[in-house]
């Protein structure tokens, strides 16, 4: 191997910061709410605020990191030679700093000098323009200049060189500059992107920005394809122990065989994935709805992968091991939550185990449901072998079937599904199952005095919680309305009526104090030095606000809260349930 990802890493970095960027290290990859995305799909994502014009709390304009990337859209193309649901991006910005000329050099002198890449092969796409934006003649110059060959200077529209985040608004976008080298087989690929943001999105068009800014991002699995000269992302020194572990368990070598290695390629990008999402700082567990109905996905998927090779899916846990262990020194929390992060895989494979076989017999039952309507069919009444949406829908619901199993299981019955049906089915209850309270900030359903009081309930709540069980407790969501609040904490059993009444009496207590509610502000660092805690993580010296009730609560929050604890004069928990696997739910009021 000529090149290793920690290698790649430390190349990208140092290069750099030689031309005067910070690295600003990464951060979660579950999305905040804010932009409406669920994962963090590109570095630039949590940059978006200073890429709009907020001062950086690092001071500086010129930024770099390597950021874990989820992108879940083309999971169906996981399985080929590049395509991966979680990646690495390598990026670097430019907050008004510099622009397109320093750019162009800089990647160029990147990919030539430091990567060995053969300038004559590189191939670079730019904005042709639209009546909007001009073409962009000035970067396609710019690369002329640098030695790139002017028939490998293509000018692409808006969809292909125009870069923003789907379905957002009021984030940062602009015309692109892709960055193109051949496979050994010649077919061009994309290895990353300079986009030049000067615009922002708005609900009817784009405005410009006052600050023109870079925001650069290169697939670290797909430039070491290319530095080490293989042919696919799982070649590389972050997939040889997992790929080793599946040879040996199978009998088959990588590369073999067409379909093992496929099989192989999903197992392993997946539990990667898995191992990335429940160990994450904001980890989140399977689940039928949002993030953790795409987790469950992926889980089971590579389940299902496990089967088609004949193994047993406890080599997922083997798998899961070898990026615990890859990954430590850039993540170390999935070192802290290892045995957690194993056994919620374990728990997870044994839930599917159990629904296959529910699943199927339930299958069963629909197709002899059909098969007896054949049987007692009007005359002239035609029954298709298909399996309804709403049928597949409940196999999936109830059941925990996959689509694509329902599919496959069809087939072997030589029948089809209803696909468009089910999916009618599906997204009706995924919007259903929405949180009303939207992305307001901290789940807060509206600022209202009402909510605003369940909001310290919340807090001093929690509190007591941690009081009794300890300070892993955290808040893994929460749900305010004028109404009621509604919080998820890990917590892996029910609660005793005893534990709920010593809550309840924590809280009430607090209440009876008429303690002050002080909000703070501080930098993260000295939030945290001083015991402060919360679901919000930012840059150490970054201002955050911190919300103090007395000896009673330190969080590190938002806002808004009540001013004194007596304003909330009763508390009261009307339910404790369960909300997933590991997370328990409480639903309290204030009479
Ligand atoms: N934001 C750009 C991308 O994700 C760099 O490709």
């Amino acid at each position: 191997m000529k090149m290793t990802s920690e290698e790649l890493r430390r190349i990208w970095l140092d290069y750099y910061k030689s031309k005067g960027h910070v690295d600003i290290g990464a951060v979660s990859l579950i999305g905040d709410g804010s932009t409406g995305v669920m994962f963090n799909v590109a570095g630039m994502q949590p940059l978006m605020p200073y890429l709009l014009g907020k001062k950086h709390p690092s001071g500086k304009t010129r930024l770099c990191n390597v950021q874990g990337c989820i992108r879940t859209i083309d999971i169906e193309s996981v399985g080929d030679e590049s395509h991966c649901t979680f990646f690495e991006m390598m990026g670097n910005w430019s907050l008004g700093d510099y622009f397109k000329k320093e750019k162009t050099a800089w990647t160029f002198e990147l990919l030539t000098k430091k990567f060995g890449f053969d300038k004559d092969k590189i191939h670079s796409t730019v904005f042709e323009g639209n009546e909007k934006v001009p073409k962009d003649e000035e970067t396609a110059k710019l690369l002329e200049g640098l030695g790139i060959k002017k028939e490998h200077i293509h000018f692409l529209p808006k969809e292909d060189n125009w870069w923003e985040l789907e379905g957002t608004v009021g984030t940062p976008c602009g015309p692109d500059n892709e960055w193109f080298y051949p496979l050994k087989n010649g077919k061009l690929v994309e290895i990353g992107n300079d986009v030049y943001m000067q615009y922002e999105k708005t609900k009817d068009g784009y405005i410009p920005l006052k600050n023109k800014n870079v925001d650069t991002g290169f697939g670290l699995e797909r430039c070491l394809v290319f530095l080490n000269g293989f042919k696919d992302v799982y070649q590389s020194d972050i997939f040889e122990k997992p790929i080793k572990i599946l040879e040996n368990a199978c009998g088959k070598k990588y590369g073999e065989d067409e379909a093992y290695t496929r099989a192989m390629r999903i197992i392993c990008d997946h539990s990667r994935t898995t191992v990335m999402l429940i160990g994450d700082i904001k980890g989140i567990l399977p689940s039928n709805v949002g993030a953790g109905y795409i987790l469950r996905r992926i889980m089971r998927r590579a389940v299902r992968y496990t089967k088609k090779i004949n193994l047993s899916c406890d080599i997922l846990l083997q798998v899961a091991e070898t990026f615990i262990e890859k990954y430590k020194e850039g993540y170390p929390n999935l070192v802290e939550k290892r045995d957690f992060i194993l056994s919620e895989i374990k728990k997870e494979c044994d839930k599917f185990e159990k629904a296959l076989a529910d699943g199927e017999k339930e299958f069963n039952k629909v197709i002899a449901g059909i098969e007896r309507h054949k049987q007692f069919a009007k005359p002239g009444e035609v029954v298709e072998n298909v399996i309804s949406g709403k049928a597949a829908f409940r196999l999936f619901d109830t059941f925990g079937f996959p689509i694509e199993l329902t599919e496959e299981l069809a087939c072997e019955h030589g029948y089809s599904v209803d696909t468009e049906g089910y999916k009618k089915c599906f997204e009706e209850h995924q919007e259903k199952s929405k949180a009303p309270a939207g992305n307001f900030k901290g789940g807060l359903a509206d600022d209202s005095e009402a909510t605003t009081r369940l909001h310290t309930a919340t807090h001093i709540m929690l509190a007591g919680l941690r009081k009794l069980f300890g300070t892993q407790i955290e808040q893994k969501g929460s749900n305010i309305t004028p109404e009621r609040l509604r919080f998820d904490f890990n917590f892996e059993r029910k609660m005793t009526p005893e534990e709920l009444k010593q809550v309840e009496d924590f809280v009430n207590k607090a209440i009876e104090r008429a303690i002050p509610v002080e909000r703070l502000e501080m930098t993260f660092k000295e939030a945290k030095e001083q015991g402060g805690y919360g679901v919000h993580k930012a840059d150490e010296n970054e201002k955050v606000s911190v919300y103090k009730i007395g000896d009673v609560d330190f969080q590190i929050c938002g806002g808004p809260h009540a001013k004194n604890t007596s304003e909330l004069h009763h508390f009261k928990i009307v339910k404790e349930e369960s909300s997933s696997s590991g997370i328990r739910r409480i639903k309290a009021v204030l009479d």
